[in-house]
């Protein structure tokens, strides 16, 4: 029969196989946050379309053509978040967690975003993002890249990545070199391709972006925002690449990676990798010092990074970094008369004793034959057998399934557990 229904393009299943793998990266996410003494926020999956429009920015590719945007039935716009930052500062500034206090948040969960879907790319997402308020230094600039970096060497990927860093400057010295770009940029409009040129007149710094190769040898030649930085956004930046090289963090500068988003200044920061082909960049990020005013809250100094779970997974599983999980560590089997009724009391009671291992009990009936076949199937480190003898004389049966020798002993439930102990420990 043919499906009717599918889910929605670009928008994925994680079934059991891809759940196993997910979890083991978010707890390594989770430790390593908790590790730098960062603390969990969760905000909703939809926000008023405005903050959005007002946060990100009305020219950017994410307001303008990739929003989820719907009326609620109170006729209310609202929008599937597309990222994690502007909900985390709305959240800050209405639960006041950050009037003259410093946070360490992040969060983790479903972005949206109406892209077109190939590897590495999706329209519903995942991100682990990190958001530091209340700190203006490059010191903690410095930190959060030290973080991503310590996620990557805890996954043992450290040399799969690569860091790009630039700065923007404050927002005045942005201001003057987006004007002296737009000039060189007309004085070459003709050879330019068409979004740069659009994008010459709505936001100019996004065409430093351009993959199309005439634009990119026009670039070559253009002004560099670098020489219209003061002395306080230089220092700035070279103490951030001081205690990056000192902590032995490398990097590429890069005067062209200006991010997607409105919101930063200064550092601007991504990490890319060649496996992935062209969806590449797994994180990125910067400081936003404007954007709690821009909101409404007092100007806070701010800076955060985003990183994408399923660009993450899939360089994880290309460099066979993920242990395929076991479905059951003990597969409890029985027969005979009685079985059903002994082998549920008996996994309540192991389940109780081995509070951490993962024990399933056959449902179904069958003779063992088909019993050992399923413990098989499901990886199992060994069976737990209550046949006619054991119920009778209150023993188990314990066979070895890992073992070649297919080890197999009946012993009184003490002695057993100690042997399901010891199994599961090595
Ligand atoms: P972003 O660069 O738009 O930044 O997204 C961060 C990461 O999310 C990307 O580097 C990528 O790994 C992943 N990502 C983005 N779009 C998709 C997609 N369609 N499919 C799969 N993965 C995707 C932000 O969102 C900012 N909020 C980051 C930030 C936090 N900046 C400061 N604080």
């Amino acid at each position: 029969m043919a499906l009717t229904v599918q889910a929605v393009r670009g928008m994925n299943d994680l079934l059991p196989a891809d759940t196993a793998r997910w979890q083991q990266v978010e707890q390594v996410l989770r430790e390593t946050v908790a590790s730098f003494g960062y603390s969990e926020v969760r905000m909703p999956l939809l926000e008023k379309t405005n903050l959005f429009s007002r946060a990100i920015g009305e020219v950017t590719d994410v307001v303008e053509k990739e929003m989820y945007t719907f009326e609620d039935r109170s006729g209310e716009s609202l929008s599937l978040r597309p990222e994690g930052t502007a909900g985390c500062v709305r959240a800050c500034l209405e639960h006041n967690l950050i009037y003259n206090q410093e946070q360490r948040l992040w969060y983790m969960g479903p972005m949206f975003r109406h892209e077109r879907p190939q590897k590495g790319r999706y329209r519903q997402f995942h991100q682990l993002g990190v958001e530091v308020f209340g700190l203006n230094g490059p010191d903690i600039d410095a930190e959060i890249i030290l973080l991503s970096h310590a996620l990557w060497q805890r996954f043992g990927i450290a040399d799969q990545l690569s860091l790009q860093l630039n700065t923007l400057g404050s927002n005045a010295e942005r201001l003057k070199y987006r004007e002296s770009l737009v000039k060189y940029l007309e004085q070459h409009f003709a050879d330019l391709d068409e979004d740069s040129k659009r994008r010459t007149y709505t936001n100019p710094l996004r065409v430093l972006d351009s993959k199309d190769e005439k634009t990119a040898e026009i670039l070559k030649e253009s002004p560099k925002l670098t020489d219209f930085l003061g002395a306080e956004s230089r220092a700035h930046f070279d103490g951030l690449c001081d205690l990056l090289s000192k902590c032995g963090v490398s990097f590429e500068l890069n005067s062209r990676l200006v991010r997607g988003l409105d919101y930063y200044n200064l550092t601007v920061f991504e990490w890319v990798t060649d496996a992935l082909g062209a969806q590449g960049t797994v994180c990125g990020g910067g400081r936003y010092d404007g954007l709690v005013e821009q909101l409404g809250g007092a100007p806070t100094p701010a800076v955060g990074f985003g990183l994408g779970l399923e660009r993450l997974v899939l360089l994880l599983s290309a460099l066979d970094k993920l242990k395929d999980r076991r479905l059951a560590d003990i597969y409890l089997m029985g027969a005979g008369e009685g079985a059903a009724v002994a082998q549920a009391q008996l996994a309540l009671k192991l389940r109780k004793d081995l509070p951490h291992a993962k024990i399933m009990n056959h449902c179904g009936g069958g003779n063992f034959k088909k019993q050992f076949r399923r413990a098989d199937k499901l990886q199992a480190r060994a069976a737990v057998v209550l046949g006619e003898s054991e119920i009778k004389n209150g023993t188990l049966t314990i066979k070895d399934l890992q073992n070649q020798e297919g080890l197999q002993q009946t012993l009184p439930y003490g002695q057993a557990l100690d042997l399901l102990k010891a199994m599961l420990q090595a």
